[in-house]
């Protein structure tokens, strides 16, 4: 007779014992909606490469909003689609600028209900696409690009914005908007540094998103995915400059880096679930390949497992919706 002394099925034999041993579980507060407003007036616009996302007017994401206070997610991640664009960016710093007139018409609207947060960047705004200024050389000049993301700082700051994500991927850009925002007595202005963001193609369907058409790559200032010490050393750098909670992106492709960064940092460690990890399984439901919820609860599941205190995902308020009907249960 063989008979097994260890036997870990034992605690799979049933949902209730399945559900006690479950090691994390999922919780609609740990989850952010990235959300696309763009400028002028009408009807939100759906994006084709993403469907289910659009994009916003201001008018439609105060409707949106105040559905996603209501599912009980943490927070919103606002990026600004502008009408205009130009070598600098000039439509980031127009505190009428739609970004920053988004920001303004949501905090109103939602007050302290959840987070209401901003993409801190300069590529939605400038004719190039790139996440900063150009050098007369072409090349993305980091320090010229920091005076901008502080101004940038300021300006959403003062739209009523708890949390500014610094997307860019320029050096020392942390330390940089922290001084500028505590000079001018933005002291609880919290940051969230994308610390170890990845020169990734899945970021495909954003541009989309965003109508933002990018001449060359970001390979000069982005990771190479090949590397994934180099995302640790990006996430420490920025806990020392002050960072009060650092992010790996992608999610899915990453979550080895993820992990990594989870077990040595002393603040909060975040994930963005991107436009494409979203697009390819969708992409797969709509062809009945796998099943969608279940997909798309594993990928955020997954993230979490491997680190993530909190998610960004275009699935956050369905999710939501799904976590809170099994809650009522
Ligand atoms: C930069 C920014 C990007 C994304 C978020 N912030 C684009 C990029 O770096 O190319 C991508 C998000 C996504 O793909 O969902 N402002």
């Amino acid at each position: 007779m063989i008979n097994p002394v260890i036997r870990p099925r034992r605690l799979r034999t049933t949902p209730a014992l399945r559900r006690l041993a479950s090691e994390i579980r999922l919780h609609p507060s740990e989850l952010v909606l990235p959300m696309f407003v763009r400028e002028g007036t009408g009807e939100a616009t759906p994006i084709p490469s993403m469907p289910g996302v659009v994009q916003h007017t201001i008018d439609s994401a105060r409707r949106a909003v105040t559905d996603a206070a209501a599912s009980g997610i943490g927070g919103v991640m606002l990026f600004g689609v502008p009408a205009v664009r130009d070598a600098v960016g000039s439509g980031a710093t127009d505190p009428d600028g739609i970004l920053n007139a988004a920001t303004r018409a949501l905090v109103a609207e939602v007050g302290d209900a959840l987070v209401v947060q901003t993409d801190l960047c300069l590529d939605e705004f400038t004719d190039h696409g790139h996440c900063g200024v150009l050098a007369a050389d072409g090349s993305v000049d980091n320090d010229s690009t920091l005076e901008r993301y502080c101004e940038m700082a300021l300006v959403q700051a003062a739209s009523g914005s708890q949390l500014l994500g610094l997307s860019g991927m320029m050096d020392g850009q942390v330390s940089a908007v922290r001084q500028a925002l505590d000079q001018n007595g933005y002291v609880n202005t919290a940051v969230l540094a994308y610390s170890a963001k990845y020169a990734s193609a899945f970021y495909g369907p954003f541009r989309d998103a965003v109508e933002s058409t990018l001449e060359g790559d970001r390979r000069s200032y982005q990771l190479d995915p090949a590397n994934r010490r180099e995302g640790v050393r990006e996430a420490l750098l920025d806990i020392e400059e002050g960072a009060d909670i650092v992010m790996v992106k992608p999610a899915g492709s990453y979550l080895d880096v993820l992990a990594d960064v989870a077990a040595v940092s002393d603040i909060p460690v975040w994930a963005y679930q991107v436009s494409g990890e979203y697009a390819m399984i969708e992409a797969a439901a709509a062809h009945g390949w796998i099943d969608r919820r279940r997909a798309v609860e594993e990928s955020v599941l997954s993230i979490r497992r491997a680190g993530a205190d909190a998610v960004l995902t275009y699935w956050a308020v369905e999710l939501a919706t799904w976590l809170n009907e099994r809650q009522a249960r």
